[in-house]
């Protein structure tokens, strides 16, 4: 069984993938109860039609995702048009916070799997908050947007998708980095089939796409909760795929204390296995750009929140004092 925690648009559709791909049951958690139990009552409706014997379960408990193999976090804002995912930062890190809480008091052997902007940080912070070993703590953002490079290469080369290998490292952001050397099509790779133009345009589609699809229709649904569902289906399976997925980084690619994304084989335990990989100078600075970004929004917003914790400190001791003396 595996839980969702926020029943909006991403996490109910996503809900409905893991059933309808027969992958898990799910308990589908919003504050929201209404909206949680009606989502699921309207997808157990389709159930006869399409086949599935999965079970969904809306509610507003926390005590019901007790036993869950995983645990996606959805819940937060989403950026407007005109934002970027780092935009969210401080907001989302109180909600993923919260919710972190309550999986480690009643999903403690779970694995947690964010999906909350921006991922990156907000996986960071979900590691520090659980507790949890790193490699059962990783969020997902490379894989949406190795899915959308792979489509923009596939339909530059009049290809099938299928056909088109590709990966993408980095925030889950406008910096992210989309590994051109490593892109191929049934093992050739793009760059003797393409020209720079060509490659540029790619490029550019697959770091603003999300922005264009927000700017048309307010928020990006189909693409997330696909892969919620097939990265969800790469743990409970064990099925070992590889993924560029955000983990928190000890070292690897000369980096700690910072979760971005990096290719992993992604299976039962979480993040079996980080894969380093050689990069070009070009691809390597970026990267190095995007990693500093990431860990400057990430130090400002655990700052901040400490900064909180400090001064509420600070003030409930003031008000004690106040009282005692008065
Ligand atoms: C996406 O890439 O679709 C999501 O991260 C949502 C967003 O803000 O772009």
């Amino acid at each position: 069984m595996i839980s969702i925690i926020g029943a909006g648009k991403v996490g109910s559709a996503s809900a409905f993938n893991v059933l309808r791909l027969g992958i898990s049951d799910v308990v589908l958690l919003d504050i929201a109860e209404e909206l949680a139990r009606g989502e699921a009552l309207d997808m157990m409706q389709a159930a006869p039609a399409i086949e599935f014997d999965g079970y969904v379960k809306g509610t507003s408990d926390f005590s019901e995702i007790g036993g869950s193999e995983v645990t996606v976090i959805v819940a937060g804002a989403g950026r407007k048009p005109g934002m970027t995912r780092l935009d969210l930062a401080n907001v989302n890190s109180r909600i993923v916070k919260s919710v972190v809480k309550e999986v480690v008091k009643f999903a403690p052997e779970s694995k947690i799997m964010v999906v909350t902007n921006p991922v990156d940080v907000m996986t960071y912070v979900a590691y520090k908050e659980s507790g949890f070993e790193r490699n059962r703590v990783f969020g997902i953002g490379n894989v949406l947007d190795t899915m959308r490079f792979r489509s923009y290469i596939a339909a530059e080369l009049n290809a099938s998708r299928e056909d088109i290998r590709a990966l993408v490292i980095g925030e889950h952001g406008d910096s992210m980095v989309p590994l051109v050397d490593y892109a191929t099509v049934s093992g050739i790779p793009i760059k003797t089939l393409l020209r720079k133009d060509q490659i540029e345009k790619i490029l550019s589609l697959t770091k603003t796409s999300g922005s264009e699809v927000i700017k048309l229709k307010r928020a990006t649904t189909y693409g997330p909760a696909v892969v919620i569902a097939i990265t969800v289906d790469a743990v409970l399976r064990g099925r070992n795929r590889v993924m560029g997925v955000s983990t928190v980084l000890q070292g690897e690619f000369g980096l700690s204390d910072i979760s971005i994304g990096v290719p992993v084989i992604l299976g039962k335990n979480g993040i079996e296995r980080i894969l380093e990989l050689e990069l070009n100078p070009q691809a390597k600075k970026q990267f190095g750009e995007s990693a500093s970004i990431i860990k400057d929004i990430t130090y400002k917003c655990t700052r901040q929140a400490q900064d909180q914790t400090s001064t509420r400190t600070r003030s409930v001791r003031a008000s004690s004092n106040f009282q005692h003396t008065g």
